[in-house]
């Protein structure tokens, strides 16, 4: 395998530290190793997954110590964070994302190396999550100048802003290991809140690069980075009661047994992206090129490994043969490389992915489907070749489980009910691609259809960008909704200063102004 030189690895990257309370602490218990499950020679030559290097596999008491510093930057709402101008919490993040830019090189290779993401997703991912936080940036002033003002109704006036919650526990999921936990770190801090962030299990080192461009823009304790197993250092800091803020991107198996360690349940706020099994509805007079594309980019980019991705595709019967001979050709014509060739198809994270899917593909073939691609279900190493499979039906266990990988399954329909009474009936309701033309057809469907999810996507992919628009899901695919705008909101609460309308009153709102005693009693207006 030729690995073209900027991305070619040298010495193991050995990251031997961690950010708790403002310091860089040099680590000296074990260490976990960070393998890539791309193959290359090994010291004997034979060819075996990569070894990228290791990261601190922390305890309890380091995990708690990280708790403690977010607790103590909070200070019971008297810390300077959340106590701080608005414009001085948005300079701490500018400088971040000057910072964060400088190693953008670094994060992109290791994006590729640790999770098979292909060259031109990893670079998306990067400036994304860039563009995130100068958006985050912007909304942030524009909420602040909306609310730079007093209101006087029924002899109160009041003064309304948007303030922090208090310490949020921040996790992060593989697939998107940049963008999406930084979708809820950066919303999260920049409110006034304090964090303890601890990276995806995949997708760990990439994030080592980021440390001293968070250690030198933030006061301590604002933001702690600890790595380590979730159920060592995150059982432990959830069972405290102390964080206010679960804020998870992951399944909702993880959520709930977090959520339920917490002591005073009814005091922790969620902000949960979960698991989804996102269908493709295919009508009758659906334009099959486009629809072919789209289902291709919908199943298949990395790899269906996006909790966005196609995961079942309905196909009326009355356009289901030609439908699946397309889109059957288009899956085997789909070409495996490594991440720097930027094939749609790249290597698996996950060592256990391949015989998972295999696992699907088994139980949906021993209960009569078969596989209609030539090369679906080929193994090779950390790889299976996307099967399509068909028919599908509901006793089929690609039919119920969040496949997260590469497996198609498809059903096929004659009566709209079944579709829409799956998805009724189904644990998720994150959104759909609906394909067709007739608006006679297309009209009441989109009407029911946006009752059982959040985003109905008409003749496209389902994805959760532009960032500006609501990502959220109905039953186990969510709790809260992300956007630039929304997750400010979701990792905020409404408060408000009060006062009855007299002179006196009116005078110390005055002084208050004049003399700026108070961050929170301000009509400046931020550029
Ligand atoms: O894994 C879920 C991601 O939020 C999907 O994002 O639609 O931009 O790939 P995407």
């Amino acid at each position: 395998m030729n690995v073209p030189a900027e991305f070619a690895l040298g010495k193991p990257y050995h990251h031997n530290s961690f950010l708790i309370n403002g310091d860089l602490t040099l680590w000296d218990g074990p260490n976990a190793d960070v393998y890539s499950s791309i193959q290359t020679p090994n010291e004997s030559g034979d060819l075996a997954p990569t070894h990228l290097g290791s990261v601190p596999d922390m305890d309890q008491a380091h995990a708690l110590k990280a708790l403690d510093a977010a607790t103590s930057a909070f200070d019971k709402g008297k810390g300077d964070w959340p106590t701080m101008k608005v414009a001085d919490r948005i300079a701490c993040m500018e400088r971040f994302v000057v910072l964060m830019k400088q190693q953008r090189a670094a994060v992109v290779k290791l994006l590729m190396w640790e999770i098979g993401k292909n060259l031109q997703d990893s670079e998306k991912e990067f400036d994304r999550t860039v563009d995130y936080i100068d958006d985050t940036i912007n909304e942030y002033k524009s909420i602040d100048r909306d609310s730079a003002k007093f209101h006087n109704h029924g002899g109160v006036y009041a003064h309304i802003r948007r303030g922090p919650i208090g310490v949020v526990l921040c996790l992060g999921p593989y697939n998107y290991p940049l963008n999406e936990t930084f979708a809820l770190l950066i919303p999260a801090i920049i409110m006034g809140n304090t964090a303890i962030f601890k990276p995806a299990k995949h997708g760990v080192l990439l994030i080592a690069p980021l440390l001293k461009a968070f250690k030198e823009s933030f006061p301590p304790g604002v933001v702690n980075i600890v790595f380590g197993r979730g159920r060592t250092v995150a059982t432990p800091i959830m069972e405290t009661g102390k964080v206010d803020v679960l804020a998870l991107i992951g399944h909702s198996s993880s959520a709930l047994s977090l959520q339920d360690l917490h002591p005073k349940k009814n005091r922790l706020r969620l902000v949960l992206g979960l698991e989804a099994k996102n269908p493709a509805i295919i009508l009758p007079d659906a334009d099959l090129d486009k629809t072919v594309q789209e289902c291709i980019s919908g199943t298949l980019s990395f790899n269906g490994q996006r909790c966005t991705a196609l995961k079942i595709l309905y196909v009326h019967e009355d356009i289901k043969d030609a439908f699946l001979e397309k889109f059957t050709k288009a899956v085997d014509a789909q070409k495996f490389g490594m991440p720097w060739e930027n094939t749609l198809l790249t290597p698996l994270p996950e060592p256990n992915k391949p015989a998972y899917i295999q696992e699907l593909i088994d139980d949906a073939k021993e209960k009569g489907a078969k596989v209609l691609n030539e090369k679906g279900g080929t193994h090779s190493t950390n790889y299976i070749f996307p099967a399509v499979l068909y028919p599908v039906t509901r006793d089929m266990r690609v039919y119920e489980e969040e496949q997260f990988g590469p497996v198609i399954p498809v059903v096929s329909f004659t009566d709209i009910d079944t579709p829409l009474d799956d998805m009724a009936a189904s644990m998720y309701g994150q959104q759909v691609s609906l394909f067709g033309k007739n608006v006679d057809k297309l009209g009441p469907l989109i009407d029911t259809l946006s009752n059982l999810v959040c985003r109905v996507n008409l003749n496209s992919a389902c994805q959760r960008g532009p960032d500006v628009y609501p990502f959220t899901g109905r039953k186990n695919s969510a709790v809260s909704t992300l956007s630039v705008r929304d997750a400010l909101r979701s990792f905020s609460i409404r408060t408000f200063v009060a006062t009855k309308d007299n002179e006196d009153n009116k005078e110390i709102l005055r002084e208050l102004l004049d003399t700026h005693k108070s961050n929170f009693i301000s009509t400046d207006y931020l550029l």
